[in-house]
């Protein structure tokens, strides 16, 4: 039997996620959806994973399944149209999200937990190691992670996971780890991991983000997952028997990044992005930068 390619070519991006936080606006639209200044959150992903050479995406996808199968694919009355006025700026942006990579989608039938989510790509996969990036989470395309991530994989095999440093009393809301340290600065070796740990309980400050390259023997060890925190199959819990694991897929790293993250999935996180990222704009941000000034000046009025 050939030897399985170590090669990641492969992203995975769950958005069949509840979304409770972002209710009403996640009620018949995944969050993964909401614009951030004019692109879905989900597009600003796929195109990460595209830069970092995983033009091959699949989308695990839950009730609203077509409003993001759709986005990626092409819209020829929209496209007849824009071409038809002349107006090629804009039939450009709406091409460029069809073409930016090869995606597929899987629905999970039940929103039963992100290891669940991860689960429903093991066909799609195969036995090859794989990414996954969470369709809610941005990394600013300045900073790099991802391809860090998969050097770390290619030297080191097994899982890799991105960690950031929270304020300890917030590490409740986040996967937390427990490492030691390995020869590369910001590269750790995970030797334990909980999911949303009590404060006084977590093994670090170290908390995972929406970032993660798997090994393919992860599917086995969802498989036989039992339901773990609010009643989900927790990705966390089936990393964790990999990072127990000698040899056979084992083995867990962590790569800690220090650059700019967007959690989109939190109402306030997510105002905070679409106010930061628009106010960078070329084109926007300078009369939104003037609006602001002006419209922070009534707080210090009042
Ligand atoms: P979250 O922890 O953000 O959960 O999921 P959620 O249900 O989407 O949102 P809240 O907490 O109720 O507001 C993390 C990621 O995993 C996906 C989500 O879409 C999100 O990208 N997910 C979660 C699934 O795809 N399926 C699931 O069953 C659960």
């Amino acid at each position: 039997m050939p030897s399985a390619p170590v090669t990641v070519r492969k992203a995975v991006i769950p958005a069949a996620g509840l979304g409770t936080r972002f209710l009403p606006a996640s009620k018949a639209s995944p969050k993964e959806m909401l614009p951030v200044v004019d692109k879905p959150a989900i597009q600003y992903v796929v195109e990460e994973a595209a830069r970092a050479g995983l033009d091959d995406v699949l989308l695990i996808t839950g009730r609203s399944k077509r409003a993001v199968e759709d986005h990626f694919d092409h819209n020829w009355e929209l496209e007849a149209t824009l071409e038809a006025n002349g107006d090629l700026e804009r039939l450009a942006i709406v091409r460029e999200s069809s073409d930016i990579a090869t995606v597929h989608s899987v629905r999970q039938g039940q929103p039963k937990g992100l290891g669940h989510a991860v689960l429903c790509a093991a066909a799609h996969v195969g036995h090859e190691p794989f990414a996954v990036l969470l369709g809610d989470d941005l990394i600013d395309e300045r900073d790099e992670l991802l391809t860090t991530m998969i050097d770390v994989q290619r030297q080191r095999g097994g899982s890799v996971i991105a960690l950031i440093e929270v304020p300890p009393e917030t590490i409740s809301m986040y996967g937390c780890v427990a490492v030691a340290p390995t020869d590369t600065p910001n590269v750790l070796r995970i030797t334990d991991m909980v999911e949303k740990p009590a404060v006084d309980e977590a093994p670090s400050n170290y908390a995972i983000i929406g970032r993660y390259l798997l090994a393919p023997e992860i599917f086995d060890v969802l498989r036989k997952t039992q339901p773990g925190r609010g009643g989900e199959i927790q990705l966390t819990d089936a990393l964790k028997v990999l990072a127990d694991r000698d040899g056979d897929g084992g083995g867990v790293h962590g790569v800690l990044f220090r650059g700019r993250r967007y959690d989109t999935g939190d109402r306030l996180e997510y105002l905070r992005t679409v106010v930061l990222l628009a106010s960078e704009r070329d084109d926007l941000g300078p009369p939104f930068r003037a609006f602001l000034r002006d419209f922070v000046a009534t707080f210090d009025a009042s």
